[in-house]
């Protein structure tokens, strides 16, 4: 499967790069063509050198949107903070893509993180929201039902580390059951990583919380790249 990670050269981008490059050919994307290529050789040598002659796939750098154009499936690996003008840019080369969302909007105020979602420009009388989501607002600049909201309290660290296997659940939310399977498969192809549904896209504001949960108990409880298990 073709894969394009966009915002691939940041630290969640490379984790999952890594991982996936096992099985799939992974299309790097960054705003900046050469930069992507840069990262994508770094990181290739950093798989082959580790899945030795497993290693079915592939890992090559793009401009973030000819990633988007030749790859199947889109990740999101972007800041929260251009993503709106980011998923306009976006919006022509997606078509009917399943679209990954691991954004989680947050700020740091004076002694811990907050989550910062959208304000909704129009609340209405059916629904009591006065915020969204990131992967909502990804959903609706899209044009897109095939959003699913993932990864948020996967630390980078551990998923770059290829030594460590990832005794964790990624707690998924999404509207469509296709894009569900497809996700789903994508995570259970990182070893020990066990994807859970969690609702549709509109419990997405649960997950994206908490990644500043996470960074709150790692600051406060010095514990090191926390995650989340159910049990
Ligand atoms: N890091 C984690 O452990 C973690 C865990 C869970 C979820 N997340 C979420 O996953 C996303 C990526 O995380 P990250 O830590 O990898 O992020 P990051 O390092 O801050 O950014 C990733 C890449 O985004 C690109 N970028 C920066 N500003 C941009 C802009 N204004 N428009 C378009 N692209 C821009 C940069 O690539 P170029 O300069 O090459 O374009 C950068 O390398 C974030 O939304 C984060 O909330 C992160």
């Amino acid at each position: 499967m073709k894969i394009a990670i966009l915002g691939g050269t940041g630290d969640l981008g490379r984790g999952l790069a890594l991982r996936w490059a096992r099985l799939h050919n992974v299309a790097i994307g960054s705003r900046d063509g050469n930069r992507a290529k840069k990262f994508a050789e770094d990181y290739e040598q950093v798989a082959e050198r580790h899945y030795g002659d497993e290693m079915k796939g592939s890992i090559v750098g793009y401009e973030n949107l000819q990633a988007a154009r030749i790859s199947e499936v889109l990740v999101l690996s972007v800041p929260h903070e251009d993503l709106i003008e980011f998923a306009r840019l976006l919006k022509p080369f997606v078509n009917d893509k399943i679209v990954i969302s691991p954004v989680a909007p947050l700020y740091k105020a004076d002694t811990s993180f907050c989550y910062s979602p959208y304000p909704m420009s129009k609340p209405s009388n059916e629904s009591p929201k006065t915020y969204i989501s990131a992967a909502e607002v990804v959903s609706f600049e899209l044009g897109s039902k095939r959003v699913v909201s993932t990864f948020h309290t996967l630390p980078a660290k551990k998923l770059c580390d290829l030594t460590m296997n990832l005794d964790y659940d990624a707690l998924m939310a999404g509207d469509d059951n296709e894009a569900i399977r497809l996700v789903s498969k994508l995570i259970s192809q990182i070893p020990d990583l066990r994807p859970v549904y969690a609702g549709p896209l509109e419990v997405s504001t649960l997950l994206e919380a908490l990644t500043p949960m996470l960074m709150n108990l790692k600051l406060y409880n010095k514990i090191r790249d926390p995650s989340i298990k159910i049990v």
